[in-house]
């Protein structure tokens, strides 16, 4: 049964273990002599999930059953998803609230499956990236240009049912296991709110814009919508990884001149280079605050600074290394919920500004789509990202990577 939900309108015989709850149970039919592919549509699947039972400890590849879409839910086969450091946090749980047993990962791509009620803009078989924080259309903040905060659909680390039942999707024996961030890539199927799901240009390759779904929006937008270096510009990013290193691409994009990275991983520096980085200090090296070495590489300050590392006082040092007048330092690293930022109001009082954002504030469903087109353009690389590639059953391994500092992406297959 394990197997046979992976394909399960490629025979008869692998219809086996899917339960219709809403319509009869899948058959191949004949229309006008063709033979039509079975929807799967109503039926709860089973399929593989990747399911963290306890904080820290190795996730655990068991069948789940993921039950239909309810009204302007979605349900889609994940094709491809990767590992971005909001999914450790939480999966250490050590700053943040602890929910198991749950499903991670909100990095991914793939293919609607079946849609709920009152869905009208996406269809079975569209490509699309899910966010962890979506647009419903009709708030406030979707209405405004300046924000993509949804009152609706805004990022909710602490939920882990979906929004118009408060049930879980998800389930092993009929016992209930929590979703992620809206999204619980890391299982062939999830159910998505509509509202967070950015229909893409069907031609573009799922393993390689899967990573555009969160990291690299997220970096290359805290700088273009956000920080707005002008051209000739200096820009200091903390934290060089994949979102890092998303900023330093959008600093290299607006014509920044100096790009100093900032990062404790000395290994992270040579690869640093492909992405613009002209300049590298590493906190370890100075007896002083990296605030002040960068002051005085810089006659007084940057000119922007995007913080990328979620570790409390990186986030003070990007803002203390901002030239007074016009400086703007901008956080990115997702913060224990216990920390406090500190600084001295003086600094505010100087003309800098302090900004923060969520997936480099992007608007998912309306803005997503020309990300990608970037990519498909040629103006946006993501090949350097992606430094790694598994299978969904070696899921494991890529939690090492990224704690070990080894990887910046590591694709993840879910057919392998
Ligand atoms: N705001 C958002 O919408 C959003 C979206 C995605 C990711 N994030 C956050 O962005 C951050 C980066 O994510 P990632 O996937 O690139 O992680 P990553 O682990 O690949 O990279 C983080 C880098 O920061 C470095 N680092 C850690 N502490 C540091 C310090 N004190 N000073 C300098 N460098 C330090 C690490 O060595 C590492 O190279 C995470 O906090 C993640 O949760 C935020
Ligand atoms: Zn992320
Ligand atoms: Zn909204």
């Amino acid at each position: 049964m394990l197997r046979n939900c992976r394909r399960p309108w490629l025979s008869l015989g692998s219809l086996r273990g899917i339960r219709c709850v809403t319509r009869r149970a899948p058959s191949l039919r004949r229309e006008a002599g063709e033979l039509v592919k079975p929807t799967t549509a109503g039926c709860v699947l089973p399929c593989r999930a990747a399911v963290a039972w306890e904080a820290g400890k190795p996730l655990v590849i068991e069948q789940v059953e993921v039950a239909p879409p309810q009204a302007m839910e979605v349900r889609m086969k994940v094709k491809y998803t990767s590992l971005c450091h909001t999914d450790l946090y939480f999966w250490e749980a050590k700053g943040q609230t602890p929910l198991f047993p749950r499903i991670f990962g909100h990095e991914a791509a793939g293919v609607v499956e079946s849609v709920g009620e009152g869905v009208s803009d996406l269809a079975v078989g569209d490509h699309v990236l899910p966010v962890f924080t979506g647009e419903c259309g009709e708030c406030r903040h979707c209405q405004s240009e300046e924000s993509n905060m949804c009152d609706l659909l805004r990022i909710n680390t602490e939920r882990g049912v979906m929004l118009s039942d408060g049930k879980t999707r998800f389930s092993i024996n009929g016992s209930p296991i929590n979703h992620f961030l809206g999204t619980s890539t890391f299982s062939e199927y999830t159910v998505v709110h509509a509202g967070c799901l950015a229909k893409i240009n069907p031609l573009a390759p799922l393993d390689k814009v899967c990573i555009l779904s969160c990291g690299i929006s997220t970096g290359l937008g805290a700088t273009l919508n956000v920080a707005k270096p002008k051209q000739g510009s200096s820009v200091a990013i903390f934290g060089l990884g994949a979102v890092g290193l998303a900023a330093a691409e959008g600093a290299r994009i607006a014509g920044a001149s100096r790009i100093i990275g900032v990062d404790l991983n000395p290994n992270r520096f040579e690869e640093a280079k492909k992405f613009g980085v002209t300049e590298f200090i590493n906190p370890k090296d100075h007896d002083r605050p990296v605030e002040q070495v960068i002051a005085e590489m810089t006659n007084g300050g940057v000119d922007r600074s995007v913080e990328c590392t979620g570790n409390i006082n990186a986030m003070i040092s990007a803002f203390e290394c901002v030239h007074d007048g016009w400086g703007v330092a901008v956080l990115v690293g997702v913060p224990s919920k216990d920390a406090v930022f500190m600084t001295k109001p003086i600094n505010v009082l100087n003309e800098r500004t302090l900004k923060g954002t969520f997936f480099g504030n992007y608007k998912p469903r309306s803005d997503l789509p020309s990300v990608v087109d970037m990519y498909m353009n040629k103006k946006l690389e993501l090949d350097k990202f992606i430094t790694h590639r598994l299978p969904f059953s070696d899921i494991n391994k890529a939690f090492d990577l990224m704690v070990k500092g080894e990887s910046l992406r590591c694709i993840i297959s879910m057919e392998d």
